[in-house]
């Protein structure tokens, strides 16, 4: 009997401890992790420059609200803007909570313009979190099932589809709101050339272009963030799960002009860029930056892919292999649930989606011996369940 609430179908183990790309449970048993926690240790469990910030931040001040100036707040706002583009932050604590701000300040812009409506299209197989107005965001019916009433001023479009984003634009419209790549969705990219011609698509109609990289950010996709491969700015952008390694924080980033439709009292959150969360923040980023982890991302992506097409070759329910840096998809023609219960078994961490999707985000500073081991491990779960 459990007092937790069954929101989650849970794996049975009990992890207790991890480091870099291994962790182990309450047992004692060994595994290689290729999850991350959902793609938010990118830079590996119990990083020695994360553990020190948080370790030195907590013997001075764990907290003391939004009511005052808090010096690690600027910074890392002002990391976020000479890293991604011109921008001001907002701080809170989750991707949930980061979209859920800049559906708040995108629609907050659109009514005191006065120009357009408020109304945002977002992409079929989307995911922007659980609260009730991402749910109403996001492009998959089954999160919105029991909900009622789910708020109303998002309509959806194919990912993809420039032609039916365009024809989608009517007056009401006042922003377009989509993932670098779709992730909960499946691992899917969009057509080489597409967050370009939304951006242009933006412009010409003067809609606001909000980005969701919760899990494309922080060097996930071979970049520092998603749209970086495409020379795109957003107007907004969105990010949590690895900005703080694994410690809970979510940012909503702004270019400045449309930063400024949140005037005090327009927006809060108690916890929202605390001391601790912009300690492990900021720590994270440096390392992000000063060694080149989004080019690691990128060259061990190439390897783990290159990897994976071998493997097909002995596993013909394999149907397509896709990824960016290392966010990777891999496709079956079969049910796979039962995949990572079988790899616990073999002593690896898999996650599968969409009912027929492996994804693997490991962590970035992944080794190509652990990416060799991955899929000898990957291998054997395959072909004992005669995939
Ligand atoms: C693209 C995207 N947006 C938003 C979210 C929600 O983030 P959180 O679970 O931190 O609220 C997720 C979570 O998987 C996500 O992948």
């Amino acid at each position: 009997m459990s007092y937790v609430m069954e929101t989650y179908s849970r794996l049975p183990i009990r992890l207790v401890r991890g480091k870099g790309c291994r962790v182990w449970d309450d047992e004692g048993n060994e595994y290689l992790d290729m999850i991350s926690g959902i793609a938010v240790c990118n830079l590996g469990h119990a990083h020695p420059a994360v553990v020190r910030a948080l370790r030195d931040q907590a013997g001075e001040l764990f907290h003391c609200s939004n009511l005052y100036r808090i010096p690690q707040q600027e910074l890392l706002a002002r990391m976020l803007a000479e890293n991604a583009f011109d921008s001001r932050a907002f701080f809170c604590n989750s991707g949930a909570e980061a979209n859920e701000a800049a559906i708040k300040l995108a629609r907050r812009f659109c009514n005191s313009s006065g120009k357009r409506g408020s109304h945002i299209i977002t992409f079929e197989g989307s995911f922007h979190g659980r609260t009730l107005a991402t749910v109403a965001a996001t492009g998959q019916g089954k999160f919105r099932k029991g909900f009622d009433p789910i708020p109303s001023g998002f309509s959806t479009v194919p990912y993809g589809d420039i032609d039916a984003l365009e024809a989608a634009i009517d007056e009401r419209v006042g922003a377009v709101m989509l993932e670098a790549i779709q992730g909960e969705g499946g691992i899917r990219i969009p057509p080489a050339g597409f967050l370009q011609r939304v951006r242009q698509l933006c412009d010409e109609k003067g809609l606001l272009m909000i980005l969701d990289e919760v899990q494309t950010g922080m060097g996930r996709t071979g970049k520092l963030f998603g749209y970086m491969h495409e020379e795109v700015v957003p107007d907004i952008m969105t990010m949590a799960k690895a900005l703080g390694n694994g410690f809970p924080v979510g940012a909503m980033i702004a270019k400045p002009h449309v930063a400024e439709a949140f005037t005090p009292g327009s927006h809060a959150s108690t916890f929202g860029g605390n001391p601790l969360a912009m300690a492990s923040s900021i720590a994270t980023l440096n390392v992000m930056i000063e060694e080149r982890i989004p080019e690691k991302s990128c060259e061990q992506g190439r390897c783990f892919v290159d990897r994976l097409g071998r493997l097909k070759a002995s596993h013909p329910a394999i149907t397509a292999i896709r990824g960016r840096g290392l966010m990777i998809g891999v496709e079956f023609d079969a049910d796979i649930a039962t995949l990572n219960a079988e790899g616990l078994k073999k002593g690896i961490l898999l996650n599968i989606i969409q009912g027929r999707i492996l994804r693997l985000a490991p962590p970035l500073v992944i080794t190509t011996e652990e990416i060799d081991e991955a899929i000898e491990k990957i291998h054997a779960v395959l072909t004992e369940k005669g995939l």
